[in-house]
């Protein structure tokens, strides 16, 4: 079969934007679909802290102007070749995206986010129309892409670049919906998602991207296979799961992988000692160092708890809150990275005054710190309310930290019970949401801890698993191709059509 040309739109990509795991997907995908002989492109805003000093970008001669709300926005565009060896282009507009850094992170923290995502939207439209790449796919990811599947129909229908072009959209978290958080909408003013979006900047504000993605892309997929079935739920939905079951045929879930030149032990630079599961000697020195350095206990037989995580309530930060104190009491440590949420950072500074030589606490995120503490710790936290996929629990079984988790969406798709009798499995979790059975799930795991020979076993079997991102990258291949049949053949019957209508 030929090779297919994709385009990936996107809010965040790593190197340049991160805020959480979707910028690590939009790096890792389109880099296995390259590796796998498929032409692939990405486009992305170019914030203010994107420094021109820092990468060697191309200014693109093409310009746009586009007339919105009666005022109108002029685009350029920038070019990168990025280290993964396909071009990144970058969409730019400095009164929306290039000047935004102050009162937020340059990315999402602005309250005309409406307008900021739907001029991108369209810019990005725009320059597909102008890049000598006859794309075949447009893979939107999240909210902030989500008008582009309805531009397409009822905008660029008729456009002979674009009307053959299928869309996926994917959800990476559905909490997130558009500018505003729909929760706080009153029911009367949610958009109904029919029609072009609004010039009403006002009702802009309150668009739900999300919803008018899921009316009109193609086809429509999450990050696991088992969060796919929960968003089709009341209870995880987010208030879109009607929406969702009327597209069920067109609704898939495909796991994220790892890129494991990126995430390994072996090799990264930032953990303190290297090595791997023939090494496991030396993954003990990284917890050493760490309690040396944060004044913890020095002691390599005292089990380190790890979690590196937005200190968010999606997390499930709430049940951790409420165990914490009685867990320092107990026989270990815990070492806990992460940005968010000030009522999180306040409560645990506080308890960490109380528990110097057994919490480690530090905040904001910084990727460097997270890596020594996949490295330093023996078991890892993740009991978050739901998970699209998570990608820390992957990294964790890597880096030989065994994962604790709430059994929902990706982490029950990757993470199963371990059972010291017959040996298998990899973490373990525990079925409803409550501090008391995440308690029980990490009694169990510090229990087995203490058995050491068959502990190192286990370590060394998560260590070896592999979420690589070969094979998920193949069944996106199987899904560009079905929603690129699928608007052919819609296309076809309506010109047939149309031409029946002309002869009568
Ligand atoms: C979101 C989800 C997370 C997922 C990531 C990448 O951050 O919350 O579960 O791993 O997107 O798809």
């Amino acid at each position: 079969m030929k090779p297919l040309k994709i385009v990936h739109i996107s809010s965040e990509i790593s190197p340049y934007s991160k805020s959480g795991g979707l910028g690590d997907v939009t790096r890792s995908l389109p880099r296995a679909l390259k590796r796998l002989g498929h032409q692939v492109i990405v486009i992305t805003p170019f914030y203010g802290f994107i420094k021109n000093k820092d990468w060697p970008l191309e200014n693109l001669s093409a310009r746009i102007t586009l007339e919105f709300a009666g005022q109108k926005y002029r685009f350029g565009f920038k070019k990168i070749i990025c280290p993964d060896n396909y071009p990144v282009f970058f969409v730019c507009q400095r009164k929306l995206f290039g000047s935004r850094q102050k009162g937020g992170s340059g990315m999402y923290d602005y309250p005309d986010n409406g307008l900021r995502f739907l001029l991108f939207n369209l810019a990005a439209i725009e320059l597909i129309k102008i890049l000598k790449f006859d794309v075949q796919i447009i893979h939107c990811h999240d909210w902030h892409t989500g008008l582009i599947p309805g531009y397409l129909k009822m905008k660029y229908h008729k456009d002979e670049k674009l009307k053959n072009v299928a869309t996926l959209f994917t959800i990476h978290n559905l909490l997130f919906q558009g500018p505003e958080d729909w929760w706080k909408i009153p029911f009367k003013k949610r958009d109904e998602g029919k029609g072009l979006p609004t010039e009403n900047l006002e009702k802009l504000e309150l668009l739900n991207f999300a919803k008018r993605a899921i009316i009109h892309a193609d086809i429509i997929n999450t990050v696991s296979l088992r969060h796919a079935q929960e968003l089709m739920t009341p209870e995880f939905g987010c208030q879109l799961d009607h929406r969702l079951r009327i597209r069920k045929k067109d609704v898939y879930g495909i796991i994220n992988g790892v890129d494991y030149a990126i995430f390994n032990p072996k090799f990264d630079p930032d953990v303190y000692v290297n090595y791997d599961a023939d090494l496991l000697e030396k993954k003990v020195e990284n917890k050493l160092i760490l309690q040396e350095k944060y004044g913890l206990e020095i002691n390599p037989n005292v089990p380190m708890i790890g979690l590196a995580n937005r200190l968010t309530e999606q997390k499930g930060f709430e049940l951790i809150i409420n165990l914490l104190d009685f867990l320092l009491k107990q026989n270990l440590q815990i070492a806990i990275i992460g940005s968010g949420g000030g009522i999180y950072v306040d409560i645990l500074r506080t308890i960490k005054r109380k528990h110097t030589k057994k919490l480690l606490f530090v905040s904001p995120f910084r990727e460097d710190i997270a890596r020594k503490i996949y490295a330093a710790s023996d078991i890892y936290l993740m009991p978050s309310r739901f998970e699209p996929c998570g990608i820390s629990q992957l990294i964790s079984l890597r880096y030989g930290s065994i994962p604790v988790v709430h059994a929902v969406g990706g982490l029950l798709d990757t993470v199963t019970d371990y059972n010291p009798k017959t040996g298998r499995g990899n973490g373990f979790l525990f079925t409803s949401y409550s501090s008391n059975d995440l308690l029980f799930a990490l009694t169990r795991a510090l229990e087995n801890y203490q058995r050491q020979s068959t502990w190192q076993t286990l370590v060394r079997r998560a260590m070896k698993e592999s979420y690589s991102w070969t094979l998920p990258a193949k069944k996106y291949i199987i899904l560009y191709r079905k929603a690129i049949r699928k608007i052919k053949n819609q296309n076809l019957k309506r010109e047939t059509k149309n031409h029946g209508n002309m002869k009568t």
